[in-house]
């Protein structure tokens, strides 16, 4: 096989794909020295973001990359126009002629032949057909390589992207736990105005209780079984105010709280454990409407006590100055969907309100009685409980709904 059929062999024989840059340059020039050892040809290329080119040549075995800066070539003025597909340049000592490389349009660089001028313009048009089929080549590479730099960039910018993405989603969570505990607390300091009745109310039997006590046993005119249960009822009053008071406690507990399966009924009774001194004060009838059977739930329980007590006060703000004033709380199952409704004796909200209820910070109560937090929060941790909250326009009374996903249903009656 002769050196010219085994070198346009080679040429195209080589898999485009997966070449090394350097590399396939580093091998056609080779070749081509190797072909016309007295022709010296190098490859240009421009890099007009940093306003350089880059001269690829081969000495030996090595590929040497040499960068100038744009201004010393007059690169674009040397090969202004893309008609020519090539340019002759005579000089004393050597020849030239540079092949412009455009790649999609754009002159990305050119390949770059000399020679000694003693070499005939016959000579030179013998071999340029060659220096086409190496100028073509190089252009398949620059063109390869151009894509896996792109490809490379994407993927970096996809992983920077997805990097900054695992970011924020932190942040958002750590945002989102400052913010339900700005909630809380925001809830617990209303709540904390109706626990010294909840508090006090007790604390009121046990002293009246105590006082007859005392007063009676000096007088030795009581009986045993009165003194039993005289004690009996200061003990559960007492215990009724360490519940309110670890209620309280749990309530503005943040730590890392897990989802737990709690029993929906225990969610309510606690929610109204913290507010019922404050409904009997406004006497507000609490009514709560039970199946005969119970849920469990897969819950931050101390977030839905959030919820339930955020619906309730706002029920109980709205109703303290009517005539008729309840508030009831049912729970259902329909269609596998477990609904906790929180209803009043409201008679509903105009339709420009309950357009706006659930922003943030959304409220028609005066200044410093509301933030206008309650909903939208209460929205949130609902939605994190993979449920929904909404205001139900279609009900006769004011309604809110939470609908929730349930573990299992347990019969009250067994
Ligand atoms: N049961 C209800 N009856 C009538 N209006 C209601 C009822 N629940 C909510 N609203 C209306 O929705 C508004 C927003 O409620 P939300 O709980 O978000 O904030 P807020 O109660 O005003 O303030 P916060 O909850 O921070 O004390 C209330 O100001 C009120 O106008
Ligand atoms: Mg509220």
């Amino acid at each position: 096989m002769s050196l010219w059929s085994d070198f346009l062999i080679r040429l195209f024989d080589t898999k485009e794909t997966g070449t090394d840059f350097s590399k396939s340059v580093q091998t056609i020039i080779r070749e081509c020295y190797i072909l016309f050892p007295r022709y010296r040809l190098k490859l240009w290329i421009v890099n007009t973001r940093k306003n350089e080119i880059k001269i690829f040549t081969v000495t030996g075995n090595e590929l040497k990359v040499k960068e100038f800066p744009l201004s010393q070539f007059k690169f674009e003025s040397l090969l202004r126009s893309k008609s020519k597909p090539f340019y002759f340049f005579e000089s004393k000592k050597q020849n030239r002629i540079l092949i412009p490389l455009f790649i999609e349009d754009a002159l990305s660089g050119c390949v770059a032949v000399s020679a000694n001028s003693n070499k005939s313009m016959s000579e030179w048009k013998t071999r340029l057909p060659y220096f086409f089929i190496v100028a073509k080549r190089l252009i398949k590479i620059l063109e390869l390589n151009a894509k896996n730099t792109a490809i490379d960039t994407l993927m970096e910018m996809n992983q920077n992207l997805e990097n900054k993405v695992t970011q924020i989603d932190l942040s958002l969570e750590r945002e989102k736990r400052a913010h339900m505990q700005a909630g809380k607390m925001a809830t617990l300091g209303e709540v904390a105005v109706g626990i010294a009745h909840e508090i006090n109310n007790p604390l009121t039997i046990i002293v009246s209780r105590l006082g007859h006590l005392e007063k009676n046993l000096i007088k030795k005119d009581m009986l045993l079984p009165e003194i039993a249960d005289s004690i009996k009822k200061v003990n559960q009053t007492v215990d009724r105010i360490v519940k309110i008071i670890n209620g309280l406690r749990h309530f503005a507990y943040n730590g890392e709280e897990r989802k737990t399966p709690v029993v929906l009924t225990k969610v309510i009774s606690d929610s109204l454990e913290l507010c019922q001194e404050r409904l009997k004060k406004n006497e507000i009838e609490l009514k709560i409407k039970k199946p005969t059977f119970d849920v469990e739930i897969s819950a931050y329980d101390t977030q839905m006590i959030q919820v339930l007590l955020n619906l309730i006060i706002n029920s109980l703000d709205a109703i303290r100055n009517l005539s008729e004033k309840w508030i009831e709380i049912e729970y259902k199952i329909e269609a596998e969907t477990l609904s906790v409704i929180v209803r009043d004796s409201g008679t509903g909200l105009a339709a420009d309100v309950a357009d706006k209820i659930m922003n943030p910070f959304y409220t028609t109560k005066e200044r410093g009685q509301g933030t206008g937090l309650g909903l939208s929060l209460s929205k949130s941790i609902v939605e994190n409980h993979e449920g929904r909250l909404f205001y139900n326009s279609k009900a006769t009374n004011t309604e809110f709904v939470i609908e929730l996903p349930y573990i299992r249903v347990l019969d009250i009656l067994a």
